[in-house]
C-alpha cells in the first residue's frame, strides 16, 4: 500500500483520460479533433503551459452533462484511492464549461455526485475549490463568484490557474476580497511559469494562503525566507514541470533544495491524465529520480495534511497524521 497523503492540486478536468474523453465524445456526440485514443496521446508532447492549456479546453469539449462530470470525477477518485490519496482537495474551471454552455449546475452536481459518496466508495475525503481562468477577464471571474452563490456551501474556496504570465495575481484583487468576505479559502498558481514576484504579490494583494506551483520562489531568497518563516505550503507538481518544460528533466528539479530550505512542500499531480501520473506516481518519481529518503517521503505526506483545507475536521486531519506516522515503508 502507497503511503497515505492528501493531494491538494488535482485539476479534474485535467483527470480526463484519453479512454473516457472518447467514451464521452460518443456518449455526447461530439466529435474530437483525433482518430483515436493513440492520436490523442501522441498529441500529449508540450512545449510550455500554453500548448497544453490548448488541448486541456480542447478535450473538455466533451463534458456536456452532470452523468459525465460525476464519472470524471469518480474516476479520478478511484485511480488517487489506488495510490493511497486518503483526502483530495479537487479544482474545478467553470468558465471553461460556462462558454461552452454547460451550466453550473450540472459542474457541481456532477462533481457532487460523486464526492459526495467517495468516503464510502473510495475512502477518500473531498473538497472542492473554483478556480478562476486568469487569462479571462476579472469581471468574467467575479460574474462566476456570484453564479457561484448557490452552491457556496459545497465550495471551500477559490484559485487562480490557466496562462500565468502577463496575468499577475493583483488582476484579481476584487475578487478575491469578495470570495474572503463570503468566508472561501484562498490559492493561486503562482511562479509556475510567471516570476517570483507574482508568488509575492499573491501573498500579499490576493491574501493566498497555499501558492499552486510556487517553483520559481527559488530565485528570491528573500521570498523564500518569508515562506519558511510564514509556513506557506507549496503545492508542487514533478512530473507537470517536466512535461511543461518548467524544469528540463526531473533530475533537475528544485525540490530537494526546497525541502534543504525548509519550505513546506507538498507533492501532487496538476493534471495526470496529461502528465503521465496521479499523486503515488509523482511521489515514486521524485523517490526514484531525486533520491528522496523515507524521512523525506514521511515530511511530503505529512505536509499534504498540515496544508489540507481541514480546519472544520480536526479530527480527522489527527486520524491522517497519525496513519502517515504509523506507516511502514515496503522493504
Ligand atoms: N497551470 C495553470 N493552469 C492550469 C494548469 C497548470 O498547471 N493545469 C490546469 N490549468
Ligand atoms: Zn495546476
Amino acid at each position: 500500500m502507497p503511503i497515505p497523503k492528501a493531494e491538494l492540486h488535482l485539476h479534474i478536468e485535467g483527470t480526463l483520460e484519453p479512454e473516457l474523453a472518447f467514451a464521452l465524445a460518443e456518449r455526447n456526440g461530439v466529435t474530437l479533433p483525433y482518430a483515436s485514443v493513440d492520436e490523442l496521446r501522441a498529441a500529449q508532447a508540450f512545449d510550455d503551459l500554453q500548448s497544453f492549456l490548448d488541448l486541456y479546453y480542447a478535450c473538455m469539449a466533451v463534458l456536456r452533462t452532470e452523468r459525465d462530470f460525476e464519472d470524471l470525477a469518480d474516476a479520478y477518485l478511484r485511480r488517487a484511492a489506488a495510490q493511497g490519496v486518503r483526502h483530495a482537495e479537487i479544482f474545478f474551471d467553470p468558465q471553461a464549461h460556462l462558454s461552452r454552455g454547460v451550466g453550473m449546475d450540472a459542474v457541481v452536481d456532477g462533481l457532487w455526485r460523486a464526492l459526495s459518496r467517495s468516503e464510502e466508495t473510495h475512502g477518500v475525503s473531498t473538497r472542492l475549490i473554483m478556480c478562476f481562468l486568469r487569462d479571462e477577464s476579472a469581471g468574467s471571474a467575479m460574474e462566476t463568484l456570484e453564479l457561484a452563490r448557490p452552491y457556496l456551501d459545497r465550495i471551500t474556496g477559490i484559485g487562480l490557474d490557466s496562462a500565468e504570465v502577463g496575468h499577475p495575481p493583483a488582476k484579481f484583487r476584487e475578487v478575491y476580497e469578495a470570495a474572503a468576505a463570503l468566508g472561501l479559502r484562498r490559492v493561486a498558481h503562482a511562479g509556475e511559469e510567471g516570476p517570483a514576484a507574482y508568488v509575492t504579490e499573491a501573498l500579499d494583494v490576493l491574501g493566498v494562503e497555499r501558492v499552486d506551483h510556487g517553483l520559481r520562489c527559488m530565485e528570491d531568497p528573500e521570498l523564500v525566507e518569508r515562506l519558511v518563516r510564514e509556513r506557506i505550503p507549496l503545492t508542487l507538481c514533478p512530473l507537470s514541470n517536466v512535461r511543461l518544460r518548467a524544469v528540463d528533466v526531473l533530475e533537475e528539479h528544485p525540490l530537494p533544495a526546497m525541502l534543504e530550505a525548509g519550505l513546506v512542500c507538498t507533492v501532487n499531480s496538476d493534471d495526470p491524465a496529461y502528465f503521465g501520473g496521479y499523486a503515488g506516481d509523482n511521489f515514486d518519481a521524485v523517490r526514484d529520480r531525486l533520491g528522496l529518503g523515507e524521512d523525506r517521503l514521511r515530511e511530503l505526506a505529512r505536509n499534504s495534511f498540515l496544508a489540507s483545507f481541514l480546519e472544520d475536521d480536526e479530527e480527522r486531519r489527527a486520524r491522517y497524521l497519525a496513519e502517515v506516522e504509523a506507516y511502514e515503508f515496503p522493504a
